[in-house]
């Protein structure tokens, strides 16, 4: 009925999440809040760790990318369940060393870390970093030497996969900001010279060719190329790349239109192309990672907010305002990104009207989304916008100083604040 499995109506005609009523959540910690399923963020997780074991012999880790969503809470959840975590800055790592993750179970990414970024990582005992480009290399070699420690690396590599296109066409992707082309030749001049550096360990490759990507084939063709490169790397350097990492992006459902392939199938058929490629390759198969991030928090999460001005432009539109926006979910006005909205008191009704959902900031573009399918919605009523689990509290900010909401996490019918709501207070914390 609803585009995540997670949420359905009760008795009183009310939206639930994991079972829980989420009017009564708004009433208890209040609107704007954000609210993550416990109990589907592990069920996505064990999605890929379990086809990890099945299909590919559990030769492999799935490491969560927590720049989809990331508190200590949810750190401590994906160690719980074993998984490792994908890291881009001092300040996601700082939060997974702060909730006690196992620090050998992540992998340290960016295309432009600082000194300060790559030593903390290193002190951290990361378990691999993915570098970027050659000074980052240097500047890497030169620390590691200076702390004796010789840290596992991976080369980000752009395999020139055009995953938008609903059949994948190998395409000059030069033009990117992240990471070694292949076409070029610096890829292969990257692993040249990391093979002689004395102080990191060049033990795999990395790449990830975009987000919410709704089919597997694209995925298949990044193995491939990926492959034929380390079997490259093997004839030409007789080095042996242990480690492929083939990053995330597998797509979710916003709308009920979307069909992404089930999360399942992923590892099911890029093993079996893994396989059929290395054997026809003469390489082996390589130590696996994969970095799901919106997959696993997204379909977990949902926004309520408080329904405040109605305003009807006779002819033109009518605004449902609220009391949140593109503070807590940019994503409208970055990406023109789509959502199913429920109105949460009233979930049983039909969605008689289509609406704009806006914002609370001074600005005309602070949007949810335009045209959207709605009950009729009232001052004093609870709106819930659906699938907000990924990309929303972690690209949220105080624009007009607004605080930022709480995030709460439902489980087993019990809901507790797993990111309390910011004050006024906080919003001068760091005010001279
Ligand atoms: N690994 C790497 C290296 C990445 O850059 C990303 C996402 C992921 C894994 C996880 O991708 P996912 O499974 O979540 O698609 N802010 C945008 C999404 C940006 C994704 C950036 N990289 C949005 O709100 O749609």
């Amino acid at each position: 009925m609803f585009v995540s499995e997670n949420l359905a109506v009760n008795a009183q005609g009310n939206l639930t999440i994991g079972g829980i009523d989420t009017v009564s959540l708004a009433e208890q910690y209040g609107t704007p809040l954000y609210v993550m399923d416990e109990e589907l963020v592990r069920k996505n997780l064990r999605r890929f760790h379990d086809s990890m074991r099945k299909f590919y012999g559990g030769r492999g880790e799935v490491h969560y990318a927590s720049k989809a969503f990331c508190c200590k809470e949810m750190c401590r959840i994906v160690a719980s369940e074993g998984d490792g975590l994908d890291a881009v800055s001092i300040g996601e790592l700082y939060t997974a060393k702060s909730a006690g993750f196992p620090m050998d179970k992540v992998g340290f990414h960016g295309n432009n870390k600082t000194d300060e970024e790559l030593a903390y990582a290193l002190e951290s005992g990361v378990g691999h970093i993915i570098v970027d480009n050659i000074p980052e290399l240097h500047r890497l070699e030169k620390i590691a030497g200076e702390k004796g420690i010789r840290p596992q690396i991976m080369f980000r590599i752009k395999p020139g996969i055009d995953a938008h296109t609903h059949k994948a066409v190998l395409t000059g992707q030069i033009d990117s900001k992240f990471g070694f082309a292949l076409e070029t030749g610096e890829a292969m001049e990257a692993v040249k010279e990391a093979v002689n550096c004395k102080n990191v360990d060049l033990m795999g490759l990395h790449c990830h060719i975009g987000s919410q990507i709704f089919d597997i084939e694209p995925f298949e063709q990044a193995a491939r190329v990926m492959l034929s490169f380390i079997a490259q790397i093997k004839k030409e350097l007789g080095f042996t790349v242990r480690g492929l990492n083939l990053g995330g992006g597998f797509g979710i459902k916003y709308l009920n239109e979307h069909d992404p392939a089930p999360f399942e199938n992923y590892l099911e058929r890029v093993s079996g192309v893994v396989a059929e490629e290395c054997a026809k390759l003469g390489i082996e198969q390589p130590y696996m990672f994969i970095e799901p991030g919106r997959s696993i928090a997204a379909p977990a999460g949902i926004t309520l907010y408080k329904v405040g001005a109605r305003k009807e432009i006779p002819g033109i539109r009518t605004y449902i305002s609220i009391d949140g926006g593109m503070p807590d979910n940019p994503r409208y006005i970055l990406y023109q990104s789509e959502y199913e909205a429920v109105v949460a008191n009233k979930a049983s009704q039909e969605r008689t009207e289509k609406v704009t959902i806006a914002g609370k900031c001074c600005e005309s573009g602070d949007l949810i989304g335009e045209n959207m399918p709605l009950q009729h919605a009232e001052s004093g009523d609870i709106l819930a916008v659906l699938a907000t689990g990924a990309y929303n509290y972690s690209m949220s900010s105080n624009y007009n100083r607004i605080p930022k909401p709480a995030v709460v996490f439902v489980n087993g019918g019990e809901s507790r604040v797993a990111v309390k709501r910011e004050t006024p207070e906080d919003i001068i914390r760091n005010d001279i």
